[in-house]
């Protein structure tokens, strides 16, 4: 069976991480993969991560399973967390929510359930994408397209093509949405792009699944749940994969949840229960520390507020790096226009670079972008950033 295997590819994103940490130079720089780094060039662990962890290491007295769907409190500030307090759907009950391992996860839940209910759909994707949907919805064997997102000559969406392709959608089928901080390119929709979004999802009557793993690094919390919010129609329909990786600093801990919005309460304990019978097939039930250091922080009101102000801390730090970017490349010489890299939000950006600039970067200077030219803006920092910026006008 095995004798003559031949060996997988690496993964285009945590294949090159791990090209990095084997690359000896000590100048080397990683802007792969999507995990914050700050000024010293760490990845922190949250202050009020800490402070609960001490809590739960105090007051937690069993390890017993969770439920499938994982724990009721949980999907409770998960809600609260995308739409906000007192809204509709959630004062309605016509979301259900599942407790997942990651974001990943979040959107294979969503993806074989989909598949159980509804196996014609088609799932389309933005062009480009994150390279993990295509494989997430492919191995739950839903049949994949793709709409126009990118103008890369004009860096920026899209916007006329991307709704010209949605409004040929046949209805029924699935939308995949960045709800913000798009993967990979970092240009995400105005508020006004939003509107017209949601009126031709709900003219077509298409599904939207919102990946929604950088809440919060692309303006703040509530700011970048807008867009969302625009897709919240009285009887909406909609998937929700959340992560919190990011705006938790919780990578390791595989923390995400997958929530369905639906018409009514009683179709929404209906999708649950479909979702249960994908996930005691998968993973079971779901792990439980990092979710209980969610709740932990979530639902008490003076870590949260201390939370918030490290979230917006990151999101200041990113953003400001993006503006030194620009500037640093204009010293050292650069005459394209970067400009676009400081209307970008999030952690990501489509530089523009070629496949083979990114190769030169790797091989000559041991800076490590994706072979797309998506950059971690968040790598960078006032030890590196001006190294980083005159390796890409030696590559230009
Ligand atoms: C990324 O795109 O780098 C992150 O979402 C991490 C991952 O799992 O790929």
């Amino acid at each position: 069976m095995f004798e003559t295997l031949e060996k997988a590819p690496p993964d285009a994103i945590f294949g090159l991480m791990e090209a990095y940490k084997k690359d000896s130079n000590p100048n080397k720089v990683d802007l792969t993969i999507g995990v914050y780094q700050d000024d010293t060039g760490t990845t922190p662990i949250f202050r009020t991560v800490k402070l609960a962890e001490a809590r739960l290491l105090e007051e937690e007295t069993d390890k017993s399973y969770l439920s499938i769907d994982g724990s009721p409190e949980y999907a409770a500030v998960v809600q609260e967390l995308v739409f906000g307090a007192g809204h509709e759907i959630t004062a309605s009950g016509r979301a259900a929510t599942a407790q997942t391992p990651g974001g990943t996860a979040a959107l294979r839940v969503g993806a074989e359930f989909i598949k159980r209910i509804r196996p014609e759909a088609r799932v389309w994707l933005s062009d480009p994408t994150w390279p993990n949907h295509p494989q997430v919805f492919g191995a739950a064997g839903l049949a994949i397209e793709t709409y126009p997102y990118f103008d890369s000559a004009a860096n920026a969406i899209a916007f006329d093509r991307m709704i010209a392709a949605l409004k040929e959608i046949p209805a029924g089928d699935i939308v995949l949405l960045h709800g913000s901080c798009h993967n990979p390119t970092g240009a995400d929709p105005t508020p006004e792009q939003w509107t017209q979004i949601a009126n031709v999802i709900a003219e077509r009557g298409l599904i939207p699944f919102i990946d929604f793993a950088y809440q919060g690094l692309g303006d703040g919390l509530r700011e970048d749940a807008a867009g969302i919010l625009t897709l919240c129609r009285p009887g909406s329909e909609m998937l929700i994969a959340s992560s919190f990786s990011k705006n938790f600093g919780l990578y390791c801990e595989r923390v995400g949840a997958m929530t369905v919005v639906t018409p009514s309460a009683k179709a929404a304990q209906a999708a649950l229960s479909h979702a249960k019978k994908c996930i005691r097939a998968n993973y079971s039930n779901p792990p439980s520390h990092g979710a209980s250091i969610v709740i932990s922080i979530l639902s008490d009101p003076d870590l949260r507020v201390q939370w918030e102000s490290e979230v917006q801390g990151m999101c200041n730090r990113i953003n400001r790096t993006r503006r030194l970017f620009v500037k640093t490349l204009a010293a050292k010489g650069v005459t394209r226009d970067f400009s676009f890299i400081e209307r970008q939000r999030g952690i990501f950006s489509y530089t523009g670079l070629t496949k083979e600039q990114a190769q030169e970067l790797r091989e000559k200077h041991s800076i490590y972008i994706l072979d797309s030219g998506r950059m971690n803006v968040a790598g960078m920092n006032a030890g590196n950033i001006d190294a980083v910026c005159q390796a890409i006008a030696d590559v230009l």
